[in-house]
């Protein structure tokens, strides 16, 4: 239990704007990294921008500045967007950072000259004015496609690295770990796509068609590849080469997740590089599926649809962090719209949560003199089960998180939140006080913020901010050891309760 946990993003190509696809993989990440560490394991979270290539160039082209100055400003767009989702990543990697030039550098040395990779030619559909080679696959009708022109089939010199040789290997390896490639129906494509035959992997571009990459250290008048480059930043961050201590205790517990498009690159080329290189796998690559708005993939193509991030604005963070987790069964497609994060605000955030909280500070500001009051009166039936579920759902909830089964672990807590609604109902303490049984009533209500609390601390990987403000309208602070706060009887009798704006109001 007390591996750490270090958890990925993909590094995000630093020219596209921060959209839905990018927000969701990241704020995943960040509600995993807070579960760890909210049980006391130690955490490291990775994510960052990719940042070479030809798109970066082109863009810095037309703006007539350098790639690197364009990228220094497109960086932070990622930067505050992530600051406004309350992700707390513990690093963030650019690939242009020399930390990892380096180590891409002395890799591509090691591999060269371990035989891993050859010079050898590549043929291709060029299109000339477009500088820019395709596949057959790419092509539409024969043609370019992005502008539509014509293509010319070229052969130029390049550098590979022999994959191909590795393709039994990592049948093997695939097939021995079962919790290698998550889910399950992801390990099978990946299966699937090696019972073709496996082709080398071309590693390199031309400088003179592409000059903003890191050059190859045998071959400088050649870049790498972008995703050559791209995928070594996981060991970079983790101390490869500099670090090795550090790097030795995380890197065989990473978890690198991914959406399903980028399954091929992480899934076989990535294994066959470290293989390669002589490093360990990564413990899990887990590929969840897309948010989609009527059947269609969201991204930044869908710029005339809604802009997901902007309901930020209208929602709030928390909420935006709880609808993405809650609606989506990870592995499979979701649906995004407006109607949906409305329903979940109102009913589960503003009603269940949010009224409870407001009820439960008004009762003690009536009842207990504003204080949190001392549980004297013996728990009933109803009572103990109340503690024994909110306990229960501790364990509960972790498992379902390392499950990674987050909306059924949100669907869980909930339950309970819903079970102190229906514990105020049903003890009715107002009632209590009427009758003179002061001391039962003061226990009904030590329980509720009890369960309360304890659930909350369960809602705080996904809602870190509005659980914050929960706490100290309850008179409760997070301890500085954050698994501390995870036994039945955190609340004080006497501390003072605080009463506020609702948690959630109505929108
Ligand atoms: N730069 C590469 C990754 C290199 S990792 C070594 C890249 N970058 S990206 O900016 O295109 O990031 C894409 C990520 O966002 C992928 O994980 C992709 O699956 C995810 N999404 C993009 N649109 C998405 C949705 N509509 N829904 C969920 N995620 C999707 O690829």
């Amino acid at each position: 239990m007390n591996d750490p946990f270090y958890v990925t993003t993909p590094i995000y190509y630093v020219n596209d704007e921060p959209h839905l696809g990018h927000a969701y993989t990241t704020i995943l990440a960040d509600v995993l990294a807070r579960y760890a560490r909210l049980r006391g394991q130690p955490t490291f979270f990775l994510t960052g921008t990719d940042e070479h290539g030809q798109k970066v160039q082109d863009a810095a082209q037309a703006r007539g500045i350098s790639p690197q100055a364009h990228a220094n400003e497109m960086v932070l767009r990622f930067q505050n967007a992530w600051e406004n989702l309350h992700i707390a990543n513990d690093d963030f990697i650019r690939t242009t950072q020399s930390r990892h030039t380096r180590v891409v550098t002395t890799i591509l040395q090691d591999l060269w000259d371990k035989g891993e990779i050859y010079q050898g030619s590549y043929t291709g559909w060029y299109c000339v004015p477009d500088e820019r080679f395709w596949t057959e696959k790419d092509l539409v009708d024969g043609n370019c496609p992005d502008c539509g022109r014509p293509v010319e089939q070229l052969e130029e010199t390049n550098y590979f690295f022999r994959m191909s040789a590795y393709q039994e290997w990592l049948i093997s390896y695939i097939t021995q770990h079962p919790d290698f490639i998550r889910p399950e129906t992801r390990r099978n494509e990946v299966l699937g796509f090696l019972r073709q035959p496996l082709s080398d992997l071309c590693i390199s571009r031309p400088a003179s068609r592409l000059s903003w990459g890191i050059p190859l250290p045998f071959a400088p008048d050649y870049v790498t590849y972008v995703w050559f480059d791209a995928l070594i930043n996981y060991v970079t961050a983790a101390g490869y080469l500099s670090d090795q201590d550090r790097f030795e205790r995380l890197w065989p517990q990473v978890m690198h997740l991914i959406g399903k498009d980028i399954l091929i690159t992480h899934a076989v080329y990535w294994p066959t590089m470290l293989h390669a290189i002589g490093l360990p796998q990564p413990k899990t690559i887990f590929a969840h599926g897309w948010w989609v708005v009527e059947g269609t993939k969201m991204g930044k193509s869908l710029g005339n649809a809604v802009r997901p991030l902007d309901l930020v604005e209208i929602y709030g963070t928390d909420a935006f962090r709880y609808f993405l987790m809650r609606d989506m069964t990870l592995g499979r497609d979701a649906d995004f719209s407006e109607a949906a994060i409305s329903q979940r605000y109102h009913a589960e955030l503003a009603n269940d949560l949010g009224n409870l909280l407001h009820r439960l500070v008004n009762m003690t500001q009536r009842y207990c003199e504003g204080q949190i009051p001392a549980p004297e009166a013996l728990p009933d039936a109803t009572t103990s089960d109340l503690r024994t579920h909110t306990e229960i759902l501790i364990g509960e909830t972790f498992a379902r998180v390392e499950a990674l089964a987050l909306n059924e672990a949100l669907i869980a807590i909930m339950e309970v939140v819903g079970e102190i609604n229906k514990y105020l109902e049903h003890t009715a303490p107002w009632k209590l006080v009427k009758q003179g049984e002061t001391a039962r009533a003061a226990t009904v209500l030590y329980y509720a913020a009890e369960a309360l609390r304890l659930t909350s601390l369960l809602l705080h990987p996904v809602l870190p901010e509005k659980t914050a403000e929960l706490w100290e309208r309850l008179g409760w602070q997070l301890p500085a050891r954050l698994a501390d706060g995870l036994h039945w009887g955190g609340l004080q009798p006497g501390a003072k309760v605080n009463s506020g704006s609702p948690l959630f109001p109505r929108i």
